[in-house]
């Protein structure tokens, strides 16, 4: 089991692409079990050469709320953990965990989380937390998850989790990215979440993904934030504009992303809301810098 492993000397020779010193080996335990635990890579899948997404084991005793974030990384060679901040993309009932990550060339983890193959190990945080989360809504009608890049992620559990339906009549997912195959993480499993024995029925004709792509020719075209304040948004999809009465948003991408649909909501009449202050809509960044 992947809990066996902390504390235990490191002697696993199977280790082969996170070699620790010979001193590493004789005193220190792997990581920290109050920071983290040690886990199994279960499957990866690559969609670009900047995307990709892995499953993992799940310790019993992590427990999360669909849309937070977590920990996780990998054991240097000097023996230390090197962690980053990762949306939990499988919903809170999941069994095992899920990921979806960029692949920065140079950047410190995923040069080599890229480079990970099912039976290696990966650290996992102990502390999930943030906003994305139903709780930091108050009560509405229709649900708008603003997503770009990797910052569809943390929708990617909130959309398999059966709450969001009970919660919301519509749930409507936009995902924006500047290339077309940077959208095939959120339509295959928006397209396969219909199929799904548990929610199938829950999500069939309450959940939409809306995309569009910005540098690349795509049926449609543009930014959000353009999509939003042209009406095109809602002319597309034949829903009312914003309104702080009914609707209700979650926002996830690049700190300017962020910002600028924010802004439209605030706008429109919405107010941010937090866990310890529920409101109308709430944000996280899918990176930081
Ligand atoms: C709350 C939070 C949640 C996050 N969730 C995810 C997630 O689910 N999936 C994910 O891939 N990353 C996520 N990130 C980013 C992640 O923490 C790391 O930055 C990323 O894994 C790259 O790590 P690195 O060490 O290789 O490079 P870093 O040194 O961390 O980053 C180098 C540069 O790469 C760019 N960059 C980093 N991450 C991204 C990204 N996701 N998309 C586009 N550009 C990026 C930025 O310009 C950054 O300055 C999240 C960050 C935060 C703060
Ligand atoms: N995606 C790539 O092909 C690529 C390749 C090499 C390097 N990178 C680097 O990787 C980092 C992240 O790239 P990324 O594509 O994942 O994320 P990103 O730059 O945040 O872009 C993702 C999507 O968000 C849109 N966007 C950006 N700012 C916005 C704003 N203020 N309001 C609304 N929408 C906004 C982008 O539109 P626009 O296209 O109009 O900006 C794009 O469609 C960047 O630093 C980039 O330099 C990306």
């Amino acid at each position: 089991m992947a809990n066996e492993l902390l504390c235990a000397p490191q002697q696993d020779q199977t280790r082969k692409t996170l070699p620790v010193s010979d001193s590493a080996v004789a005193e220190k335990p792997l990581v920290n079990p109050k920071l983290a635990t040690v886990e199994k890579v279960l499957s990866v899948e690559h969609y670009t050469d900047r995307l990709f997404r892995f499953r993992t084991t799940r310790p019993q005793s992590f427990r999360f709320r669909s849309g937070e974030f977590v920990m996780i990384g990998l054991m240097q060679e000097n023996g230390k953990p090197l962690l980053r901040a990762y949306s939990v993309a499988s919903p809170a009932w999941d069994e095992e965990l899920e990921f979806y990550s960029i692949k920065v060339p140079d950047g410190p983890l995923t040069s080599r989380l890229q480079g990970i193959q099912p039976g290696d190990d990966i650290l996992l945080g102990k502390k999930p937390t943030g906003t994305l989360v139903l709780d930091a809504l108050t009560p509405g009608k229709r649900l708008y998850m603003f997503s770009t890049g990797t910052g569809f992620a943390p929708f990617a559990s909130l959309v398999r989790d059966p709450e969001t339906y009970e919660k919301f009549e519509e749930v409507i997912v936009t995902h924006t990215c500047r290339d077309v195959d940077e959208l095939r993480y959120s339509q295959e499993l928006v397209e396969n979440l219909i199929n799904d024995p548990l929610i199938g029925e829950m999500a069939q004709g309450k959940i939409r993904l809306y995309t569009s792509c910005t540098r690349e020719d795509y049926p449609r075209m543009g930014r959000i934030t353009n999509l939003i304040e042209s009406g095109k948004l809602f002319e597309d999809l034949g829903v009312p504009p914003l309104d702080p009465a009914t609707d209700r948003g979650m926002i996830c991408g690049s700190m300017e992303m962020i910002q600028d649909t924010a802004a439209l909501l605030e706008k429109a009449g919405l107010t941010e809301g937090s866990n310890n202050a529920p409101s109308e809509f709430v944000i996280e960044k899918a990176f930081a810098g």
